[in-house]
């Protein structure tokens, strides 16, 4: 492998690569070129051409779509049910998978869990830890797993060459690297965390990967601001890339994958840290809502649907007199600019006044949902606290608010109706399309309303 060294520089914080060193770069960081040494591609290296079909080193040879077998992925299953769920059914064999999130919010938790189930099935696993020693990593599993099964193997290492021998002795059928931020390769002589060593490493990964035809997870840190540290780069390497998240004094815990090559990303996985480890937490809906009683003023429960299930959500909202100046809008878990639009809405289609008021609007429990079926749920709100009503019922409120106040229907809607029939609630208000394709069953009273106006005098009816 004779390769000459080139240098160039390397934007440490998206990745980008100039000949020349700049102030600033393209993606507006300053200052965050560093020189990098970067070894030629070597032109003979066939893992770029994995599947070629060509006896020549060299030369690929293109196949006709129409013949290429399509093949069930082989899965490999966690044991961890919503693990497996939000990376599409469990692990991909010869996939690389990136797991982000905060440090100590548990990524190092769920893995040694995950490990500890893979091999207790008699398949061997290679757990490798740049961050911890032996010891700690033991005394982490001891907590969480319950018995160890001797295929369980742990490495305290950061050369990716010794990793590399290491599996070739070992043969794994599931490795784990814990973190990429601390790993290195004796080819480039920058330091570890680096773009291109990280870089570098993703890619020895993914050989270890494809040539072992074993799934490979990797574990990233993320900067303050919720961006992967340094490379953008591991991302486009990796089949999917699932980001950890949840309040640290929380004990609820988010999974959701960012980017699936083999499934959907619209699946969440909810956990709750507890002595023992992530629990899985199956009634997702119930743990954001919390007692069954009728909510007070300022309160409205909406719903959506992540992946394939709904989810029930309580959204608070709180009105109170501005004093100079502007009034201030703070949304959390919600976007700002969709509050502003349902302010909007409701100022001018149904005649509230909120231009004095300070208007704040809160997801319950952590959650960030991703989806305009909460729309209603936040007019709803902003409405019960600004006028002082609450619904004397269990209600739950869903659709998206259009900007001439009209309601729009949402997705799934069967299923969301479903959820609120088995945790008791009385009344439903949702968009009149979207009752027309609902059966209803009796137990929860439908009222299906056009617009803004009509939802609100069915809340506070
Ligand atoms: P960890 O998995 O080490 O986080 P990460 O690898 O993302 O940095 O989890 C660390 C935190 O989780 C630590 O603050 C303690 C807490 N924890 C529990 O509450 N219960 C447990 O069983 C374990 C293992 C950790
Ligand atoms: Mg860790």
């Amino acid at each position: 492998m004779a390769k000459k060294a080139k240098s160039v520089f390397v934007c440490q914080e998206c990745g980008y690569e100039s000949a020349k060193w700049m102030g600033k770069c393209i993606c507006g960081a300053w200052n965050s070129f560093v020189e990098e040494k970067i070894p030629e591609i070597d032109v003979k290296d066939t893992r770029r051409r994995a599947g070629s079909a060509a006896g020549s080193a060299n030369v690929g040879v293109a196949a006709p779509l129409r013949d290429v077998g399509t093949g069930e992925y082989t899965r490999v299953d966690t044991g961890i049910g919503e693990l497996n769920r939000v990376l599409g059914g469990g692990l991909v064999k010869g996939s690389l998978v990136l797991i982000s999130g905060e440090p100590g919010i548990g990524k190092s938790t769920i893995i040694i869990q995950a490990a500890a189930n893979i091999s207790s099935r008699g398949e061997k696993v290679l757990y490798v830890s740049g961050e911890e020693s032996e010891e700690q990593i033991k005394m982490r599993a001891d907590r969480v797993c319950g018995d160890i099964s001797g295929e369980l193997y742990i490495l305290a290492e950061t050369n990716m060459e010794n990793i590399m021998a290491v599996c070739e002795n070992l043969q794994p059928s599931f490795v784990i690297i814990d973190s990429i931020q601390t790993m290195y390769t004796e080819e480039i002589d920058s330091v570890p965390g680096s773009v291109s060593q990280v870089r570098a490493c993703g890619n020895i990964l993914m050989k270890i990967g494809k040539t072992w035809n074993i799934p490979v997870f990797i574990v990233a840190h993320v900067t303050k601001s919720g961006e992967l540290a340094g490379p953008k780069i591991v991302e486009h390497l990796v089949d999917c890339v699932l980001n950890f998240s949840g309040e640290r004094d929380h004990d609820l815990r988010i999974l959701r994958a960012y980017k699936n090559r083999f499934g959907t990303t619209s699946e969440i996985g909810a956990f709750r840290m507890e002595e023992k480890g992530l629990q899985e937490i199956h009634d997702i809906s119930a743990t954001f809502l919390d007692s069954n009683d009728v909510k007070p003023e300022g309160s409205v429960v909406s719903a959506l649907y992540e992946g394939s299930r709904p989810v029930l959500l309580e959204i608070q909202a709180l009105t109170s007199p501005a004093n100079v100046g502007f009034a201030r809008r703070t949304a959390v878990g919600i976007d700002n600019q969709r509050l502003s639009m349902i302010l909007a809405v409701l100022e001018k289609k149904c005649g509230l006044n909120l231009m004095n008021q300070d208007v704040y609007v809160n997801v319950v429990g952590g959650l960030r949902p991703d989806s305009t079926s909460v729309d209603l749920g936040v007019a709803l709100a902003v409405y019960s606290s600004l006028r002082g009503v609450a619904c004397p019922r269990r209600v739950l409120a869903v659709g998206e608010v259009g900007l001439t106040g009209e309601l729009r229907s949402i997705r799934n809607i069967e299923k969301i109706v479903l959820e609120a029939e088995r945790m008791g609630y009385e009344q439903i208000i949702l968009p009149a399309k979207n009752a027309a394709q609902i059966k209803p069953s009796g137990t929860c009273k439908i009222t299906a309303v056009n617009n803004l106006s009509q939802a609100i005098g069915a809340f506070k009816e």
